[in-house]
């Protein structure tokens, strides 16, 4: 994306609150989102995802703070007069219509002549993959095929920002993963803004270009999903995305040279960056992701760092095996997950081994 002076966010919030009664919702949210930006709020269910996404809507209004959409306040601007439009949870596809009839609800006060918009509807079908089911009646279709029309109504308004309220999670595993990789195509092509609610951390690494970590109506860490994943800068984050193993450490240094003595595999160096969410010396924890560590498997040697433990548990799934790995002097094992190569056998619990691990692999995590 170029980045001009001028390429002022095209959303942004300053201090945004919202109280229910005697429930503080959202706590001071600081956000601002690009255009054309594919952005997710990510976070577990009561967080506040869906009353923020509704108050960038114009559902709600914020009790303090500041909403701006495209150089405008929002304030007192109603959800209809906003350049944003919401697709939502529970589709609201009308059953009794069909597919065309329901697109075309969108359009119900567009002044334009007939033909012009039955045009628009076809246009919207093709761009969601449903060119040609324009007649069927809509309480025939599938999942799938209801999420695509709640999609084709929404963008037929040509809205600057698409919001999407967990759109998928009533699809099944498999539906869910097309469409994911369909809404990013979609969001390519059309190069509208998307704000995306999901509480699937996978679906928002998958699909975002950044994503919000919200806990208790505050945003914990803002990042693109690989500095999330890889940097998490608390406890909280690195628990949510992903597996992650908490070890106890002894934490040294400051800024420019941090060194953490690990419980169960020892002391190593790691870089400022490793450490995103500042360092307090003392006992702390560090995380480490499983695919980061591996078992020494027998006949196989290795330069790098080792540490004894005992095979505790084995999951295997196909592709990959799983090991919790009992370390010696730590109550929690570790879990290290392997590809399944060929050759490779898969260890019995109860088996004697070393783990490998990395010092640059580890974060701190002292908060
Ligand atoms: N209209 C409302 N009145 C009172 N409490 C509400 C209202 N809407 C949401 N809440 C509360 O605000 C919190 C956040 O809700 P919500 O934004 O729906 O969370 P999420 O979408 O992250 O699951 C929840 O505890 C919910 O019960
Ligand atoms: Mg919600």
């Amino acid at each position: 994306m170029t980045t001009s002076p001028s390429a002022a966010p095209l959303i942004q919030l300053r201090g945004v609150h919202k109280h229910y009664g005697d429930y503080h919702a959202l706590r001071g949210i600081d956000l601002e989102i690009k255009q054309g930006e594919f952005f997710s709020l990510l976070g577990p269910s009561g967080c506040g995802k869906t009353t923020l996404l509704r108050t960038i809507a114009g559902f709600e209004n914020p009790s303090s703070g500041s909403l701006v959409i495209d150089g405008k306040d929002m304030a007192g601007v109603a959800a209809n007069h906003r350049p944003t439009n919401m697709v939502f949870q529970s589709y609201a596809i009308f059953p009794h219509l069909t597919v065309a009839e329901n697109v075309a609800f969108g359009l119900r006060r567009d002044p334009r002549p007939r033909e012009d918009k039955a045009k628009a509807v076809q246009d919207a079908l093709a761009m969601v993959g449903l060119g040609g089911y324009g007649n069927r009646a809509a309480h025939a279709l599938s999942g799938g095929q209801r999420q695509r029309v709640a999609l084709a109504r929404a963008l037929i308004l040509k809205p600057k920002v698409l919001l999407l309220d967990e759109p998928l999670s009533a699809l099944d595993k498999k539906m869910r993963e097309l469409m994911q990789l369909e809404l990013i195509r979609l969001q390519r092509n059309v190069g509208i803004t998307f704000i995306l609610v999901t509480h699937d951390q996978e679906e928002a690494l998958v699909m975002s270009d950044r994503i919000a970590v919200m806990f208790e109506g505050e945003i914990g860490q803002m990042a693109d999903p690989e500095t999330l994943y890889r940097r998490p800068n608390s406890k909280r984050v690195a628990e949510f995305i992903g597996k992650m193993n908490l070890l106890p450490a002894e934490v040294a240094g400051d800024g420019s040279r941090i060194v953490v003595d690990v419980a169960g595999l020892g002391r190593g160096e790691v870089a400022a960056d490793q450490a995103p969410g500042g360092v307090i010396p003392g006992r702390s924890t560090v995380g480490i992701r499983p695919e980061t560590l591996s078992v020494l498997f027998p006949g196989e040697t290795t330069e790098r760092r080792l540490a004894d433990g005992i095979v505790d548990e084995v999951v295997y799934y196909g592709d990959m095996t799983y090991y919790d790995v009992r370390l010696p002097g730590i109550d929690q094992p570790l879990t290290i997950s392997m590809k399944n190569l060929i050759g490779r056998p898969v260890l019995e619990v109860g088996t004697p081994t070393q783990v490998v691990w990395d010092e640059r692999s580890l974060v701190v995590l002292s908060r």
